[in-house]
């Protein structure tokens, strides 16, 4: 019985300016393919899990995004936050409905904004940790094999397991959130490192233990109102415990801490699409590497830069190299490609002056 939940809560801030927190990039059809990344998500999860288990947690004032967007699940597993409190309490929200359903489930939790391009290996995958994971107590994760010291990702370090070392499942020594430069560049030489693709595996009964050991005031906070999940009494449980719950990742808070985490290698054409630079690497590119996302843009004497305009709007860019150009009606967004871990901070600042 396998139950798929999609975070789908976060606000993508470095796609500014087309992801914005009204409407965030996991609702958007970013690379032009005719369905949202969250669409995307749903038919792959759809492959393990049937509409009525699929949850999708998010926060509450996307609940009419995702009605609209995944018409085919149960309004009921749309599960609302009324606060962001990042992916531990995300998750934990979700674990304690399904345990009111089924608390002999495997869970299967997934962001909603990655691309995975070979889904039937992504299927195989998921599927062999799922049945691992329901009769044993391990907390598995799929990794994905780093090509550049990225500083945005979980760092996984691996071992082949003592009794079959044959085995696709390895045993995690360390599990580093999001590294500094320096030790990503040390990691990814050391080739004993795979990324956290954020996708996560586990049995409920695991995940309750894990919890209660790493994050006990979560766990408390929740096991407190373990009989109104699933019932008329869970909307006003949840009002009133979790705007008081720590804003903590599942990275920091747990995969870190647990020494029962286990990874299944993977290579599924797996990218986060986290940045535009992202981006730039998965659209095709013209004979300058540039990408062009819109139907009317011309370039002239330009080069590894990515344009994104609105579909029929005009664009001419000329003279440009290594830049990111991305027009989004109201907002209009020229950076550096090499500084647009910046874009973050520019949509604080943004905050602050308009
Ligand atoms: N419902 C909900 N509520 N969803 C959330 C929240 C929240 O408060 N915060 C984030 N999410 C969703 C995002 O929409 C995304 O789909 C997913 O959870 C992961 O959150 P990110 O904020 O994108 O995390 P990250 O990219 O910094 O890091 C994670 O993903 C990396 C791979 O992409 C970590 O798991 C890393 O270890 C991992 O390498
Ligand atoms: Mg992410």
């Amino acid at each position: 019985n396998i139950y798929s939940v999609i975070m789908a809560g976060g606000i993508g801030s470095r796609f500014w300016p087309v992801s914005t927190s009204k409407l965030p990039k996991q609702f958007h059809d970013i690379l032009g393919t005719g369905e949202t990344l969250i669409q995307q998500t749903y038919r792959r999860l759809r492959k393990l899990s049937d509409p009525d288990k699929i949850l999708v947690v998010t926060h509450k004032s996307y609940k009419d995004l995702v009605m609209e967007q995944l018409p085919e699940i149960p309004v009921a597993n749309i599960i609302l936050e009324p606060a962001r409190r990042n992916t531990a309490p995300c998750i934990t929200y979700a674990a304690y409905r399904i345990k009111s359903e089924d608390p002999t489930a495997t869970m299967l939790v997934a962001p909603s904004d990655h691309l995975i391009s070979n889904e039937d290996e992504f299927t195989r995958i998921a599927t062999l940790a799922c049945n691992q994971a329901e009769d044993t107590k391990q907390l598995f994760t799929l990794g994905i094999k780093p090509h550049r010291p990225d500083t945005g990702y979980g760092y996984i370090q691996f071992v082949d397991l003592d009794e079959d070392p044959k085995s696709e499942v390895k045993r995690v020594k360390t599990f580093t959130e999001k590294p500094d430069v320096a030790m990503a560049q040390q990691f990814l030489e050391s080739g004993e490192f795979l990324w956290n693709s954020g996708i996560f595996i586990w049995s409920i009964n695991t995940y309750m233990d894990e919890l209660s050991q790493s994050l006990p005031d979560l766990y408390s906070a929740f096991e407190a109102g373990l009989s109104k999940f699933g019932t008329g009494e869970e909307e006003a449980f949840i009002e009133e415990i979790y705007p008081a719950c720590e804003n903590e990742s599942i990275d920091y808070g747990l995969m870190e801490k647990s020494h029962h985490v286990y990874v299944v290698p993977s290579d599924f054409g797996w990218s986060d699409l986290g940045t535009w630079g992202s981006l730039h690497e998965h659209a095709s590119l013209d004979e300058n590497q540039n990408a062009q996302i819109g139907n009317r843009i011309v370039t002239y004497e330009t080069k590894n830069t990515l344009i994104r305009v609105p579909k029929n709007k005009v664009a001419v860019v000329q003279g440009l190299e290594g830049y990111v150009v991305v027009d989004n009606e109201d907002a209009l967004l020229i950076c550096k490609l090499d500084q647009e871990q910046h874009i973050k901070t520019f949509v604080s600042d943004l905050k602050l002056k308009f």
